[in-house]
C-alpha cells in the first residue's frame, strides 16, 4: 500500500485515537477515596501527546499481522511507562517543569505526592496489561514482553538514562556518553516499541536485528530532534517549555556539537533508519514516512 503524506497523517491520528480509547477504558475512572489517584493516572495519560511509541507498536506489529486487540494493550502499555516518565520527569527534583502537552504538569494539576504515585500507579499498570491473558494466548510471551519492557525502563534502560541526565548540570558529558544515555531515556522505550509485534509473532533474529537498528537509530533521532526543538521550537507549538536544557546545563548532541551538525547527525540517523527497514519491502512503507515525521516534526 503506498501512502500519501495525508493519509500518513490520518493513521497517525487514528492510530492515536485507537490508543486513547484503550488508555480510557484500562484506567477506568472510580468513586472512593482512591478516586484523585486514578484522577492524575487518567490526567497524564488520556491528555494528549503525539502517540509516536504507540506508533511503532502498531505500524511494527502489522507487519507480523499481530491481532489488532494484542497491538493496542502493547501499545497501552508502553505508552504509561512513557507518561509515567514524563509525569517524573516533569517533577520538581528533576526538571521542574509546569507545562506538558499543554495543560499544567501534573503536580501542578494535582500535588507532587500525587505525582510520583501516578507514575508509580501507570508502571505497576502497563506490567498488569502485559500479564493478562487478553494481551497474548502464551504465557511465554507475555513474559518475554514483560521481561524486555521491565529491562527496557528500568536501570539499564530509561531510568537508567534519565539518572545519567539528572547528574550533570554543566553539560560536561564526552560524545560517547550523551549517546548512551540517548540511547537508555528514548531509545530503550523506541527499541521494545518497534520489536514487541515481533516478540509476539516469535520472529526471526534477523527480524529482531533490523527492527533493534531500526529503533536504536530512530530512538536517537528522535531524542536529537527534541533537544532541537527545545532551542528552536515553540513554547505553543509543543505545549511544553523551551529553552529549558541549556539553563539546566543538559549534556546533548546540541549542546555539544551546535544545532546544525546535531541536525546533520539526526539526518544521517533517520536515513540509516530508513536503510533497516529495505528487509521489510514494501510493507514498511508506513514506517519509512513515520522517519521523515521523527525529525521533520515541530511538537
Ligand atoms: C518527550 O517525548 C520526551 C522524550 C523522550 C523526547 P514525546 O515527544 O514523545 O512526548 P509526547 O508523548 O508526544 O508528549
Ligand atoms: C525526557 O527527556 C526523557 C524521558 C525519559 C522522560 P526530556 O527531559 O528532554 O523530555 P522533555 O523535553 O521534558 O519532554
Ligand atoms: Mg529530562
Ligand atoms: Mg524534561
Ligand atoms: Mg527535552
Amino acid at each position: 500500500m503506498d501512502l500519501g503524506a495525508d493519509s500518513f497523517e490520518q493513521r497517525r491520528e487514528r492510530n492515536a485515537d485507537q490508543v486513547t480509547v484503550a488508555l480510557d477504558s484500562l484506567i477506568p475512572p472510580v468513586a472512593g477515596p482512591e478516586q484523585e489517584l486514578i484522577s492524575a493516572m487518567r490526567y497524564a495519560a488520556l491528555g494528549g501527546g503525539k502517540r509516536i511509541r504507540p506508533f511503532f507498536v502498531l505500524e511494527c506489529g502489522r507487519l507480523f499481522d499481530i491481532n489488532e486487540r494484542s497491538l493496542l494493550r502493547v501499545a497501552s502499555a508502553v505508552e504509561c511507562i512513557h507518561a509515567y516518565s514524563l509525569i517524573h520527569d516533569d517533577l520538581p527534583c528533576m526538571d521542574d517543569d509546569d507545562l506538558r502537552r499543554g495543560q499544567p504538569t501534573v503536580h501542578k494539576a494535582y500535588s507532587e505526592a500525587l505525582a510520583v504515585l501516578a507514575g508509580d500507579a501507570l508502571q505497576a499498570l502497563a506490567f498488569e496489561i502485559l500479564s493478562h491473558e487478553d494481551t497474548h494466548a502464551s504465557p511465554k510471551v507475555r513474559s518475554a514482553l514483560i521481561q524486555k519492557l521491565s529491562t527496557a525502563a528500568g536501570a539499564l534502560g530509561m531510568a537508567g538514562g534519565q539518572a545519567i541526565d539528572i547528574s550533570v548540570n554543566d553539560g560536561s558529558l564526552e560524545m560517547p556518553l550523551i549517546a548512551r544515555m540517548q540511547r537508555m531515556k528514548t531509545g530503550a522505550l523506541f527499541q521494545f516499541s518497534a520489536e514487541s509485534g515481533a516478540i509476539m509473532a516469535s520472529a526471526s533474529a534477523e527480524a529482531f536485528a533490523a527492527l533493534g537498528g531500526f529503533a536504536h537509530d530512530l530512538g536517537l533521532a528522535y531524542q536529537i530532534a527534541d533537544d532541537l526543538l527545545d532551542v528552536e521550537g515553540e513554547e505553543s507549538k509543543m505545549g511544553k517549555a523551551v529553552g529549558k536544557d541549556a539553563a539546566l546545563g543538559k549534556a546533548s548532541f546540541v549542546q555539544t556539537l551546535g544545532p546544525e551538525q546535531a541536525r546533520e547527525r539526526a539526518r544521517i540517523l533517520a536515513e540509516q533508519a530508513k536503510g533497516y527497514l529495505d528487509f521489510f519491502g514494501k510493507n514498511a512503507s508506513i514506517l519509512r514516512q513515520s522517519v521523515d515525521f521523527v525529525i521533520k516534526r515541530t511538537s
